[in-house]
Parts: structure tokens; C-alpha cells; sequence
């Protein structure tokens, strides 16, 4: 179809996170075109019938429809969100083999349009997968986004929300790392309007014990949604609205997204979630958080277990 107005998105699987994903948009009015692709045809075309119905109530109206890779040439995002989800006892890890495979195959048809824009991905191992679109596409690093931690940190201020009874926009606190089993989260600098946090916790009673409940909450928080209804969607979703509004609307807000390192935080050639300034360019600028030195020592762990991984697209 010719393009017919400003921002384009295309999105590509449309499985619980991919669905919830053009739904957010819609909802959340600013993409003006929204393609969708999947290998289920039947059920793209039922999906676009079903959330155009609901155009009439958006804030804006965006033009959505059931896509092909053509759709892709003048995209200015293509998120990818098709590939096997984590089912009940399987890490984001274990996904790679598979996905990989997937991911080889959907780049290729994607560079293949003609793509210059920029791609947001979602699929998990998030920050492995990222970094294997980067390599696939031939793309500049700072056009290739990983959701990252962006949901971790979303649910890691929902918790500091409820302990200091503050809206989560309140909490200035980020998780870093592997959007997985070695996610960190960093107390060191967390704070509410300057007040910090890791000392506010450690004044409560079993303070220690609660930042480490904390922790585990958000790191283990997909696996006991998976249990209880079998996958995640609506957060991620709306983390990767939330960045596709950056990137549209030319934001440079800092949000903590899975992006290449190059030297940043003493690490070289790997992706892993930091904050970074997200622009319409893309990745604008990798945020530097101080550390202390066992959040750096953790850091430096996440990033040698996603290069481990990251081996693995060059095999
Ligand atoms: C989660 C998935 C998106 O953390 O990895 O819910």
C-alpha cells in the first residue's frame, strides 16, 4: 500500500505481545500507519478488523492494516515480537536457538525491502536477539533496539511505588543488565527527588531483607505471571509503546532499553539493558549510571553471560 501520512510502524508476529502492542498504539494515538504480519493470515486479517472497529474511540486515527514485508521499505520502526515465548520452567535464555533461526530469516526479508529505518525488538532473549538484528541488518547500532529492561524497570518502581506510597513516575530507579535470570537492580543511585533510597530502605526494619525481595520480585516477576496465565504481554507492550513514542514523536527521553556498548561501563560488544537517550535516530546517547562496585561486578557478569550467548549468532 502507498504511504499515506507520517509515522509508520509496521509489527511483526502478532502473538499476545505483538497484538498488545498494536493495540497500545491505537490507543495511545500518534502512529499514523500501523502495519501487521503474520504467518496466521487468517487470524492478521480477523486482528485488524477487530482493532479497526475500535478506531472511531482512539485518540487519533490510525490507518491499520494486515502488511507484507513490502510494508516494511518505508517503515520508520519494524518491531519484531514473532518467535517461541518462555513456557512454564524454560529461561529467556533457552529461546535463543530457536529464535535465532526466526530472526535470521525475518531480518533478511526485511533489509531485502530496502529498510532504513529503525528496529524495536521484543522477543526474548531480548538482548541476544538484539544484538543478532544488528548483525543481520548491517544496520547503524543505534537503530536497533532492544526492549531490554524497560519492563524491569517499570516493575521495579511499581514496587518502590507501593513501599514509599509514590506514583511510579516518582521513582527515580533503574534496573540494568540482562532483561533475565542476571538482571541488577541499582540501588545505589535510586531515589525519590534526591532522596536516596537505598538508605531509606536499610533505616526500615529487615530494610536489607526487603531490597532483596525487591529484587527478586522484578526479576522473577514473568515467571510467576507465566504460571498463573501463561505468558506476558501488556507490560512489555506497553514498554514498547512507550519507546516507539520516543522514537516518533523525537522524544530524547532516557529510557532504559537494551543497547550496543562499545567501552560504556567498561564493557565492549555486547547488548544489555542501560539507559540511553531515544530519539527519532534512535539510541542517541548511552546514559553512564554510577555504581558501586557490586552492582559493576554484577554488570560485568550480565554482560560476559549475554556475550556468551551472543557467540552463538556468529556460529
Ligand atoms: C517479561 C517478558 C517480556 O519480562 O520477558 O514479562
Amino acid at each position: 500500500m502507498a504511504r499515506t501520512s507520517g509515522n509508520k510502524v509496521v509489527v511483526i508476529g502478532i502473538g499476545a505481545v505483538g497484538i498488545s502492542y498494536a493495540f497500545a498504539l491505537l490507543n495511545q494515538g500518534g502512529c499514523d500507519e500501523l502495519a501487521v504480519i503474520d504467518l496466521n493470515e487468517k487470524r492478521a486479517s480477523a486482528e485488524v478488523r477487530d482493532l479497526r472497529h475500535g478506531i472511531l474511540y482512539a485518540p487519533t486515527p490510525t490507518r491499520v492494516y494486515q502488511g507484507s514485508y513490502a510494508d516494511c521499505a518505508d517503515a520508520d520502526i519494524v518491531c519484531i515480537c514473532a518467535g517461541a515465548a518462555q513456557q512454564p520452567g524454560e529461561t529467556r535464555l533457552d529461546l535463543i536457538d530457536n529464535n535465532l533461526k526466526v530472526f535470521h530469516s525475518i531480518v533478511g526479508e526485511v533489509m531485502k525491502t530496502g529498510f532504513d529505518g529503525i528496529f524495536l525488538i521484543a522477543t526474548n532473549p531480548v538482548d541476544v536477539l538484539s544484538y543478532a538484528t544488528w548483525q543481520f541488518s548491517g544496520l547503524p547500532k543505534e537503530r536497533v533496539i532492544g526492549s531490554g529492561t524497560i519492563l524491569d524497570t517499570a516493575r521495579l518502581c511499581n514496587c518502590l511505588g507501593k513501599a514509599f506510597d509514590v506514583a511510579p513516575s516518582s521513582i527515580d530507579a533503574h534496573m540494568i543488565g540482562e532483561h533475565g535470570d542476571s538482571v541488577i537492580a541499582a540501588w545505589s543511585t535510586a531515589n525519590i527527588a534526591g532522596m536516596p533510597l537505598k538508605e531509606a530502605l536499610q533505616s526500615m526494619p529487615d530494610g536489607e531483607a526487603r531490597m532483596r525481595k525487591i529484587h527478586a520480585d522484578v526479576r522473577d516477576a514473568a515467571y510467576a505471571i507465566i504460571e498463573g496465565k501463561g505468558a506476558t504481554y501488556y507490560g512489555i507492550a506497553m514498554g514498547l509503546a512507550r519507546i516507539t513514542q520516543a522514537v516518533l514523536h523525537n522524544q530524547h527521553v532516557v529510557l532504559t532499553v537494551s543497547a550496543l556498548l562499545e567501552g560504556q561501563y567498561g564493557e565492549q560488544d555486547v547488548y544489555i539493558g542501560v539507559p540511553a537517550v531515544i530519539s527519532r535516530t534512535g539510541i542517541t546517547r548511552i546514559i553512564e549510571k554510577p555504581l558501586d562496585a557490586d552492582e559493576a561486578a554484577q554488570f560485568a557478569r550480565s554482560a560476559d553471560i549475554l556475550r556468551g550467548y551472543q557467540q552463538k549468532v556468529a556460529a
